[in-house]
């Protein structure tokens, strides 16, 4: 046999097709750089003078991933041991008797990926890759492209690539590899304990959500429930560039419903007093208001409105987040601009892309009036809970036998 210890179905699944580009979206320890370190190798020995790169995000990395999996692979196949003329240590390359190399490679910027032509481009974890080394990279391959990844979030695989012609997706996680042991098993499906999103992405393969999000505890909801409790009306002033920012908080079983009330440039304080009495908002419901414009908020009260400063407080931004991250939020369908602003609203990162304890300062006109009622209103505590519902596909992916999900 070829290979001793055998081959997955995501072998077969990387062998037997056609496609120019090949990417394997996966959970951990789905089998996903074996299986295709063992279709490269098998490459490498059938076909004459073929040159195959396989490119990690640095060295080290590629040392102890792809790289020793195949050093692994060639130890445990006398046929490929056989074909193999040498193998350079220092640079990382399998030399084949039939003129065919493998070698293993990282680059450190789009102008070093220049260099060299192959026939077949393996990119192991694809998301610590940039798409400009990839594309130079690419269109200087010849036959087929492999990419894997763990899919934390959406990249330029997902972006450029999913959905083109002669890209097959395989989406595969550990139960596609028969060669793991169930103390691993174990662990990986424990992570559902710790965080349902990580769990998606390492136990399912499945994408998760933006990393660096900051609120991804919110859902659609139709309406706000009839029986559902104000908690407060958050409002934000802008007025040329900025919006004013108007929203109810509602609360009901531990959960809070959201609605947009008004999200606009210009509005002058009596023009803000005249919305809250189109909406039919009782003068007697507490608004919670920003409290850079105390001139704005003791106008509003004159005119017989409810209306008090947000809490004021180094960490104020954190501890309300901290706040609405304990709860659902069930955000009503029609909050359009708020449903925006969750979309965008982002931790800053550094310029080595790492995530900052600190919000983006933008797309914030109606998260801000969200937050003012949390600080003021809503307890530390809350109740603890809050469920992730799973978009529908990836719900029936999740409950679904484990067949390998290819297209
Ligand atoms: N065909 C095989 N024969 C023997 N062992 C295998 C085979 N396929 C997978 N394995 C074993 O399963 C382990 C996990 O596989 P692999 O590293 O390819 O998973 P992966 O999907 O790339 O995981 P990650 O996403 O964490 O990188 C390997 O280290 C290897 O020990
Ligand atoms: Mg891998």
């Amino acid at each position: 046999m070829f290979f001793t210890s055998g081959v997955s179905v995501l072998f077969e699944a990387n062998y037997h097709t056609a496609a120019e580009i090949v990417v394997n979206q996966g959970g951990t320890s789905s089998g996903k750089t074996y299986a295709i370190l063992q279709v490269l190798m098998l490459y490498a020995v059938a076909q004459q003078r073929k040159v195959i790169t396989v490119v990690g995000q640095d060295i080290p990395n590629l040392k102890s991933g792809a790289l020793r999996d195949a050093l692994k692979i060639t130890d445990e196949s006398d046929t490929i041991k056989n074909a193999i003329l040498s193998y350079n240590k220092s640079e990382r390359v399998f030399q084949f008797r039939n003129g065919s190399i493998i070698e293993f490679r990282s680059y450190a910027d789009p102008q070093d990926a220049k260099s060299g032509k192959r026939d077949y481009l393996f990119i192991n974890e694809a998301n610590g890759i940039s798409w400009d080394i990839y594309q130079e990279l690419s269109l200087r391959t010849k036959t087929r492209v492999y990419i894997d990844y763990n899919p934390n979030a959406e990249f330029w695989v997902h972006d450029r690539l999913l959905g083109k012609k002669n890209v097959k997706l395989i989406i595969s996680d550990h139960r596609h590899n028969p060669f793991l042991n169930f103390e691993m098993r174990q662990k990986i499906e424990s992570i559902k304990n710790e965080d349902i999103e990580l769990w998606k992405v390492y136990a399912r393969g499945l994408t998760g959500k933006i990393s660096g999000l900051v609120l991804n505890n919110w859902h659609l909801c139709d309406d706000i429930p009839p029986r559902a409790k104000l908690v407060a009306i958050g409002l934000d002033f802008g007025f040329t560039n900025d919006e004013t920012g108007c929203l109810a908080v509602f609360k009901q079983n531990g959960e809070l419903w959201v609605d947009e009330l008004f999200y606009e440039t210009g509005l002058t304080n009596p023009d803000i007093a005249n919305q809250l009495s189109s909406i039919g908002l009782s003068k007697n419901a507490l608004i919670v208001a920003d409290s850079a414009e105390p001139k704005s908020i003791e106008e509003l009260r004159r005119l017989g409105w409810n209306i008090v400063p947000a809490k004021k407080g180094a960490d104020s931004i954190n501890i309300s987040i901290d706040i609405l991250k304990r709860y659902k939020l069930n955000i009503s369908r029609r909050s359009i601009n708020l449903r925006r602003e969750l979309a965008r609203y982002k931790w800053k990162t550094d310029l080595a892309g790492r995530t900052l304890n600190e919000p983006i300062d933008r797309w914030n006109h109606l998260i801000d009036p969200l937050r003012y009622v949390a600080l003021n209103q809503l307890k530390i505590k809350g109740n603890g809970k809050t469920k992730t519902r799973l978009p529908y596909i990836q719900q029936h992916l999740i409950q679904s036998e484990p067949y390998l999900f290819t297209i």
